[in-house]
C-alpha cells in the first residue's frame, strides 16, 4: 500500500521496502516477544513521555497526544488483565504494542514514533527496567545487611574459631564473622548505588543513532522519566549496554559473596562442626535417612552463581565485536540480564531468612574455639610483652609449648606452670590470664578487630548507614 500501514504479506511498520513476509525460521530467530514483554510498563511509560514532549513541541497535535495517551492506557490494562494478545509476527514489544494502538486509535497511533527509533527506545525501556531492579536491589541488600547486624549484636561476645586455610586460626566472635558480611554486602549496596548514579541519563531521542532533525526536547522527557539528564551521544546511546554489564557484574560479585556465604553454612550446619542449625523453613529432609536435615536453600544459592557469573559472560561475548552503533547481536541483552535480576533477588531473599531464622549454638561454637591451640599467638604476644623476647623467638618457644600440649594431649592452657617455665624460665603465672579464648578476643582491640567493644563500635557505625 501507498502508505506503508496496510501490508499484511510482509510487515506492517516497513512493508513499503519488503514484498514478501519473513520464513518461519527467520521469524523464530528475530522475535524477542517472548521475553521482551516484560518491558511492557516502561514501554508505555516511554512513549507516553515521549508524545507528550511531541505536542508541546508542536510535533503532534494535543488531541492526537490525547488519544495516544488513552490508547496506551487501555494497553496497559489489556496487558495486566491478561487478555492482550502478543504476536510473534510483531516481533517485539514495541511494534506489538504499536500495532495495537493502531487497532484502537487509527491514524494517530502512526504518529508517536515520529522522532524516535526502536534503537532508542529499545535503550529506554531496557534501562528503565535496569534501573528499578537495581533499586530493587538496594532495598533487599539493605534487609540483607539489617539481618547480620541483628545478628551481630545478639553474637558480640559469641567465642567461635576464626579460621584461615579453613584450620583454626584465632578466637574471634561470630558477630564480627557477621560483621564481615556486613562489610562485603555494603560494598554491593554502595555498587548498586553508584551504578544508578552512573545509568542515570536517558536515551530516548537519540532515535535510530543520529539524533533528529525534529525540534524535540529530551531534557523534558528526561524529566518526565525520572532521569538526571539525557545522554549526550546519539551513537553511543543506542550502541551501549554498559548499565546492563554493570548490572551483571554487581550481581556477579554479590552472587560470589552469597555464595561463600552459603559455603560457610554448609559447613556450619554439618554435624561435625554444628556451629548453628538451620530453621525447618530453610532446610529439607531426606526421603530415605531419617536424621538428615539438608541446607538445600543455602546450597541453591551457592548454585545460582554459576548462573549469574554465566550471564555475565554471556553479555561481555555478545558486545565484544559489534561495531557501533546498533546491532541486532544486542536482543540478546534481556535474557542474561533477566535471568540473572530473578536468581539474585531469589538468593538474597533465601539468605535473608536463612540469617534471620538461623539458631546460633554458642556450646558449640565457644568449644571448637578452644581447640586446635587457638590462643598460641596470645602466648607468643605475651611472651613479647611480659618476658621481652623477640617475636620470633616467642613463635619458637610457643611451638615447643605446642608440641608438648600436643603430646600430652590437652589445651596450652591445661599445660602447668612448671612445664611452661620448663620450656622457658621467663612465663609466670600471669600467662593464664591470656591463654582462655575470651581473654583473647577481648584482647584484640585494635580498629576493626574482633574485641567485642570493636565489633560493638562497627554495629553502631553501620547501624548509622542504613
Ligand atoms: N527487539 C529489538 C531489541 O531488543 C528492538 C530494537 C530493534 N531495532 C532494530 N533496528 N531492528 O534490540
Amino acid at each position: 500500500m501507498a502508505d506503508g500501514t496496510d501490508q499484511k504479506s510482509s510487515n506492517q511498520m516497513w512493508g513499503g521496502r519488503f514484498a514478501s513476509g519473513p520464513s518461519a525460521i527467520m521469524e523464530e530467530i528475530n522475535a524477542s516477544i517472548g521475553f521482551d514483554k516484560k518491558l511492557y510498563a516502561q514501554d508505555i511509560r516511554g512513549s507516553m513521555a515521549h508524545a507528550a514532549m511531541l505536542a508541546s513541541k508542536g510535533i503532534i497535535s494535543p488531541e492526537d497526544k490525547d488519544k495516544i495517551t488513552e490508547g496506551l492506557n487501555t494497553i496497559l490494562s489489556e496487558i495486566e488483565s491478561g487478555s492482550f494478545e502478543f504476536s510473534r509476527k510483531l516481533e517485539d514489544i514495541h511494534m506489538n504494542i504499536e500495532a495495537r494502538l493502531a487497532t484502537l486509535i487509527g491514524p494517530a497511533a502512526g504518529r508517536l514514533h515520529t522522532a524516535r527509533s526502536r534503537n532508542d527506545q529499545v535503550a529506554l525501556d531496557f534501562r528503565l527496567w535496569v534501573k528499578e531492579e537495581l533499586q530493587k536491589a538496594e532495598g533487599m541488600l539493605t534487609a540483607l545487611i539489617a539481618a547480620f547486624l541483628d545478628r551481630a549484636e545478639e553474637n558480640a561476645d559469641t567465642v567461635m574459631p576464626g579460621f584461615t586455610h579453613l584450620q583454626t586460626a584465632q578466637p574471634v566472635t561470630f558477630g564480627h564473622h557477621c560483621m564481615a558480611y556486613v562489610e562485603m554486602f555494603g560494598r554491593d549496596r554502595a555498587r548498586v548505588r553508584h551504578a544508578i548514579e552512573h545509568m542515570d541519563e536517558s536515551p530516548i531521542g537519540a532515535a535510530a543513532l543520529a539524533g533528529t532533525g525534529y525540534p524535540i526536547d529530551r531534557h523534558m522527557t528526561a524529566k518526565a522519566l525520572g532521569f538526571r539528564e539525557p545522554t549526550r551521544n546519539s551513537i553511543d546511546t543506542v550502541s551501549d549496554r554498559d548499565f546492563a554489564l554493570e548490572f551483571l557484574s554487581i550481581a556477579s560479585i554479590c552472587a560470589t559473596h552469597l555464595s561463600r556465604l552459603a559455603e560457610e553454612i554448609v559447613i556450619w550446619s554439618t554435624p561435625q562442626f554444628g556451629f548453628i542449625r538451620l530453621s525447618d523453613a530453610f532446610s529439607t529432609g531426606s526421603s530415605i535417612m531419617p536424621q538428615k536435615k539438608n541446607p538445600d536453600a543455602a546450597e541453591l544459592v551457592r548454585a545460582k552463581t554459576g548462573r549469574i557469573n554465566g550471564s555475565l559472560i554471556a553479555l561481555l561475548t555478545v558486545m565484544k565485536g559489534l561495531p557501533l552503533a546498533y546491532s541486532k547481536d544486542m536482543q540478546e541483552d534481556k535474557e542474561q540480564v533477566f535471568d540473572a535480576a530473578e536468581s539474585l533477588e531469589l538468593a538474597i531473599a533465601a539468605m535473608t531468612g536463612m540469617i534471620r531464622d538461623l539458631e546460633v549454638r554458642k556450646d558449640r561454637m565457644r568449644a571448637a574455639a578452644g581447640s586446635g591451640y587457638s590462643t598460641a599467638t596470645d602466648l607468643a604476644d605475651w611472651l613479647v610483652r611480659e618476658a621481652g623476647l623477640p617475636f620470633r623467638d616467642a613463635h619458637h618457644v610457643t611451638g615447643n609449648a605446642v608440641a608438648l600440649a600436643e603430646k600430652k594431649g590437652c589445651d596450652l592452657a591445661d599445660l602447668s606452670l612448671e612445664e611452661l617455665q620448663a620450656i622457658h624460665p621467663g612465663i609466670n603465672k600471669g600467662v593464664f590470664d591470656v591463654l582462655s579464648v575470651e581473654a583473647s578476643v577481648a584482647s584484640r582491640t585494635s580498629f576493626g578487630g574482633t574485641a567485642p567493644s570493636e565489633v560493638k563500635k562497627q554495629i553502631a557505625w553501620w547501624r548509622g548507614r542504613n
